[in-house]
């Protein structure tokens, strides 16, 4: 198969590239592949909304300071600059097409705040601001008849070719990508997918953990594959616990009780109904989210329970209903009235701030490879993802990208070089496909490396910790190995080698760096020491 531009993920990222480039180039083809369905993404599962100065009393210098604050030392603030700047018209243009935010009785978009912004700049569709996103940008899709999806497909790898000049020089730009190898789930074979651009828009990995907010489609594909192709990976220690997902035993994904509750007045009480934030951070309940989720995890370990709790009970219950109508029923669901009661929360791992390496235009260090939305690191959260920003910096990275495409393809770069390569490729149909027959050592592994990662490279980390889970991850890693090559490819073990693959880069990476900062908390290493770099692997 071949197209003009093939596209991996229908989240925000992968669909605000595909609308742009299917509206310049009618005449081309747009592939878009996902794992499931289209709508089931990281994207549809975002609640608190998208940040954006909007109001006369914000400002870009505000938002800028509010990213850079929160991503203690590593921001690159070019990207910060770009981001809150650019942000506000991504915004209007997904408003353009269809997606609405609350507005106040004066016609006004209602702000939101959420933990370490400094005025109410967060744009939402009540607590489900991610579906209605993913609904608008999926009915935009629509319109353009030279755009195909492939659902139920699972992208095995990218086609790289490595120059000889690699070996050389061993510069970025010697690896070439080529397309995707593909495992179709709806006729069981490998299947190439060639094209001159590929746009990975993967998502998260919060699967790695656990306990984590992020549906089963998050498991870190796009990282995964671009280290495997030697592709530079950044800042993989950087995991982002979300403090408040709702205490459920037994229940994955956790369901999120969004920020903006405390940012409504949630005040978060332990389990002897002290209010305990105060005791960590002058803001208190709106501290960003590494203090807030360090200090439930101190609450817990103190008291020895298993969770803390989000107070509602004094709010205004007209407000509460009609900005969390799906908070509120799913509490009620499992038996919580949140007029009466509190609501039982703990941490989860909720968003990966490192990724796949990229530059201001969205590419990767991988020639014909660009990467945007939650699998990227282009350099905006630094040690820590301020709120309700990665929704703003897909957008805004989808549209870099496309400005990107366009600039080479008005180069001429596009069409010869598809014409070229065609032949480049190995078969993998030698591989074959079917249903893994030895999927209770896939789904066992999957779980010892959820415990291991839990366990030991969770919220508060040390030297012996880490140790300790690359060894663990090493020996799984081994087998992983072995089975990958005596089985047949299935999704579920691919899932587990790129899963394995994201733990081992969050380890490699927090074992590198010798210090404490942002989201990364080792006891062995005080904060704030010189060590102010990002780790690249
Ligand atoms: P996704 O939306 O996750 O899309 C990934 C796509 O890649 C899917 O289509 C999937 O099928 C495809 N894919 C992945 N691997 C493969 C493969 N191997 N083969 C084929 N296809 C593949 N951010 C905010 O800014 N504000 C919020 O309020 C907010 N709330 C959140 C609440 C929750 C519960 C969660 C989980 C996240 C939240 N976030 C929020 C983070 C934000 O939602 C994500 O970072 C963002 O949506 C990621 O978008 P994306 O386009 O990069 O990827
Ligand atoms: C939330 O609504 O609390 C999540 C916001 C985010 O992850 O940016």
């Amino acid at each position: 198969m071949q197209t003009d531009f093939l596209v991996i993920g229908s989240g925000v990222a992968g669909l605000t590239y595909a609308i742009k480039i299917a509206k310049a180039y009618p005449d081309k083809n747009i592939i878009i592949i996902t794992k499931t369905t289209a709508d089931e993404t990281n994207t549809k599962y975002a609640q608190g909304g998208v940040a954006g100065v909007w109001d006369a009393n914000d400002s870009f210098e505000k938002h800028i300071e509010d990213t850079l604050i929160a991503g203690d030392g590593l921001c690159n603030e070019k990207i910060v600059e770009i981001v809150v700047k650019e942000g506000p018209e991504r915004i209007r243009e997904i408003i353009s097409y269809g997606a609405e935010f609350d507005k106040d009785e004066a016609g006004e978009y209602s702000l939101g705040r959420e933990g370490g912004h400094s005025e109410n700049r967060i744009l939402h569709h009540k607590d489900v601001t991610g579906r209605e996103m993913e609904r608008a940008l999926l009915k935009e899709i629509k319109k353009f008849n030279n755009i195909e999806f492939i659902n139920y497909c699972f992208v095995v790898d990218i086609i790289t070719q490595h120059h000889l000049g690699y070996l050389v020089t061993k510069s970025t730009t010697d690896i070439t990508c080529y397309g995707v190898y593909v495992l179709n789930i709806n006729n069981n074979q490998i299947e190439k997918i060639l094209s001159p651009v590929t746009v990975l828009a993967t998502g998260g990995c919060g699967q790695v953990y656990r306990t984590t907010t992020n549906p089963r489609i998050a498991t870190g594909d796009g990282v995964a594959m671009v280290y495997r192709a030697k592709g530079r990976v950044e800042n993989m220690e950087f995991i982002q616990f979300h403090p408040t997902a709702l205490y459920e035993p037994g229940v994955s994904p956790s369901f999120l009780i969004t920020e903006a509750v405390r940012g409504d007045g949630g005040i978060l009480r332990n389990k002897d109904g002290e209010a305990f934030m105060e005791k960590y951070d002058e803001r208190r309940d709106l501290a960003p989210r590494d203090i807030v989720a360090r200090a439930i995890d101190n609450e817990m370990k103190k008291t020895g329970a298993e969770h803390v709790y989000l107070d509602c009970r004094h709010m205004n219950m007209e407000n509460f209903l009609q900005h969390f109508p799906n908070i509120h029923e799913k509490c009620l669901s499992i038996g919580i009235d949140v007029a009466k009661q509190m609501i039982p929360v703990s941490p989860a791992a909720h968003y990966s701030c490192g990724g796949i390496k990229t530059d201001e235009c969205a590419r990767t260090s991988i020639y014909n490879l660009y990467a945007c939305g939650e699998c990227a690191c282009t350099g905006l959260h630094g040690a820590n993802r301020l709120a309700s920003n990665s929704l703003l910096e897909a957008m805004v990275f989808g549209h870099r990208a496309f400005l990107d495409t366009v600039e080479k393809i008005n180069h001429g770069n596009h069409d010869a070089f598809h014409k070229e390569k065609t032949d480049l490729v190995p078969d993998w149909n030698a591989l074959g496909t079917s249903e893994p027959k030895e999927m209770i050592l896939i789904t066992q592994s999957l779980k010892e490396l959820q415990q291991i990662m839990s366990d030991y490279v969770g919220i508060v980390r040390n030297d012996v910790r880490l140790d300790r889970a690359m060894k663990r991850l090493d020996l799984l890693f081994t087998e992983t190995e072995a089975l990958y090559k005596s089985t047949k490819v299935s999704p579920q073990l691919c899932e587990l080698r790129n899963l394995i693959t994201v733990g081992y880069l969050i380890v490699k990476s927090g074992e590198f760096r010798k210090e404490s900062r942002g989201l990364h908390y080792n006891t062995d290493h005080p904060a704030k020491s010189r060590i102010v770099q990002n780790i690249i692997l």
